[in-house]
């Protein structure tokens, strides 16, 4: 979908999408649209439930007297609620209601709106970031479906009034337009078969990155073994693909600050090994390699916009497999870090990779901060549903920069315990730890064992069990991998960690 902004012209044909404030007020577009028409909107709002609330939508076909082929009015809410988000929503909503309709173009009015905190540049490209991420499909493996049931909508205009305006918006769109780049990546990671990608092909997806200047070094079973990952490694044993840890740096700055670090659980495939898991769902466990996905797509993200940071991604890559040579319940493995585990569950193999990856990234880069993403526990999900991702830090003021980044992209994450109890309960009799704590409390022990490979570094841990894959669509946000954590840590390292 080709995405422009340019100053107001009103389209001859294709759909023309305008904002309305709570009332029915009519924005400077909608006005002169109103007139032409003779009224015609303003009776469509009057013959209607339509108000302006937020969210809301009305679409008027072939009014007479008007260029466009039909008119979408779109509510905005007040005018002072206006936020960069809910304009995202905006023009994600456009896209997505009119995808399937038969319409080609769409023109998207950004009109000034007293009492909005947000200017008309910034409107402008976030009406366009969010026709952008709405326009996301994976339909590569679609190979009869004909041209009816394609999308029709080709292309979006974003019409800002004023030169400097226009200008501004372009460049924030640029940023954004590359953001959207990364967040489709994971998106695409995470909705590939396990027989496509799979611990070496994913590794080779990352090293795409090295033509955005990512310096990209792949870490196969031999070096690992001589680093001592014996967590990461045990559970890879039982498949037949090799397992992978891909380090990714983005030098942004020269300046010499420490970098900051992110961590992804890469599982290309969860069977539970030997514990098996249950046959009805298992499919979904093809995107247990979110949380490296989201790594994956931020330094993507990153690279792409030309971040003022020093980034470092790791993502641990391994396929979980029962089979001859797999790990069985009762081994006892030894972690890179010299402490020991015994294995009681094989289906709780994330802990186990992220132990090593943790270990190896703090030691070897001494960074900022550690943040690493994993879909790693259901009981997130009986938790939190799909409305926020867990937290777990051992820092508040990492904690709280995550929750602002987080609110302000709309990925929400909420902060979960940790403590001296909670480490208590993967205490082991024959080995330093064991890697299941019981059916209580199961994210939070879970978070706990990647603390006892965390050394003094601030960190945080993202459970996105419940958020790296959608059943349900939003504006911006199409039914299936989300994408989850790369908009949120984006904005995580504009906010704090970015050079000027
Ligand atoms: N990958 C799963 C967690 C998961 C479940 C992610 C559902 C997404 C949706 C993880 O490896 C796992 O199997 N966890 C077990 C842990 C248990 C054995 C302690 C779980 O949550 O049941
Ligand atoms: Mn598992
Ligand atoms: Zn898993």
């Amino acid at each position: 979908m080709k995405i422009t902004i340019t100053e107001p012209k009103l389209p001859t044909s294709g759909a023309l999408a305008i904002g309305v404030l709570k009332g029915g007020v009519l924005l400077s577009t909608g006005k002169q649209l109103d007139k032409v028409a003779k009224g015609a909107l303003s009776k469509a709002i009057k013959g209607s439930r339509f108000t302006g609330g937020k969210g809301q939508w009305l679409d008027i076909i072939a009014p007479a007297g008007i260029g466009a082929d039909r008119v979408l009015l779109g509510g905005l809410g007040e005018a002072k609620t206006i936020t960069r988000a809910g304009l995202e929503n905006f023009g994600g909503s456009a896209v997505q209601r009119l995808s399937g309709s038969g319409v080609k173009t769409i023109a998207i009015a950004c009109d000034p709106v007293k009492g909005a905190k947000v200017d008309i540049a910034l409107g402008a490209a976030s009406l366009a970031f969010g026709a952008r991420l709405a326009s996301y499909r994976f339909d590569k493996y679609r190979t009869t479906l004909k041209a009816k049931d394609r999308p029709s909508v080709t292309a979006v205009t974003v019409l800002a009034k004023g030169k400097p305006n226009v200008a501004a918006a372009r460049k924030e769109f640029k940023s954004l337009d590359a953001i959207a780049d990364g967040v489709f990546m994971t998106r695409d990671l995470v909705s590939e078969p396990a027989n496509i990608l799979y611990p070496e092909s994913m590794a080779k997806e990352c090293r795409t990155l090295a033509k955005l200047g990512v310096k990209v070094e792949v870490l196969g079973e031999a070096r690992m073994a001589k680093l001592g990952m014996g967590a990461l490694l045990g559970v890879g044993q039982g498949s037949r693909r090799e397992s992978q840890l891909v380090v990714m740096t983005w030098q942004g700055t020269n300046a010499k600050t420490k970098p900051v670090a992110f961590v992804g659980k890469g599982v290309t495939f969860d069977t539970g090994g030997i514990s098996l898991k249950p046959g009805p769902g298992m499919e979904m466990m093809k995107w247990d390699m979110g949380g490296a996905g989201a790594v994956i797509g931020l330094m993507k993200a990153l690279a792409g916009r030309k971040a003022k940071a020093n980034v470092i991604g790791v993502v641990g890559l391994v396929e979980n497999m029962p089979d001859g040579n797999a790990q069985r319940p009762g081994d006892i493995v030894t972690s890179m870090s010299g402490q020991t585990i015994e294995i009681l569950n094989t289906d709780a193999e994330g802990r186990l990779v992220l132990a090593d990856a943790l270990w190896y990234t703090q030691n070897r880069f001494k960074p900022q901060f550690m943040v690493n993403l994993a879909t790693l526990t259901g009981a997130i999900i009986v938790a939190l549903g799909h409305e926020h991702a867990g937290m777990f830090s051992n820092n508040d003021k990492l904690s709280e920069q995550l929750s602002d980044a987080g609110q302000e992209v709309d990925e929400k994450v909420w902060r979960m315990p940790l403590s001296d109890a909670y480490d208590k309960k993967i205490n082991c009799a024959i080995a330093d730890m064991k890697n299941i704590g019981g059916r209580d409390a199961g994210s939070t022990t879970a978070a706990q064992f990647l603390q006892r490979y965390v050394k003094k570094v601030p960190w945080a841990h993202l459970d996105i069990a419940g958020t790296a894959w959608a059943d349900k669509g939003k504006p911006t946000v199409p039914k299936g991998g989300t994408g989850w954590g790369v908009r949120m840590l984006d904005r995580l390292v504009a906010n704090h960690y970015e050079g000027k």
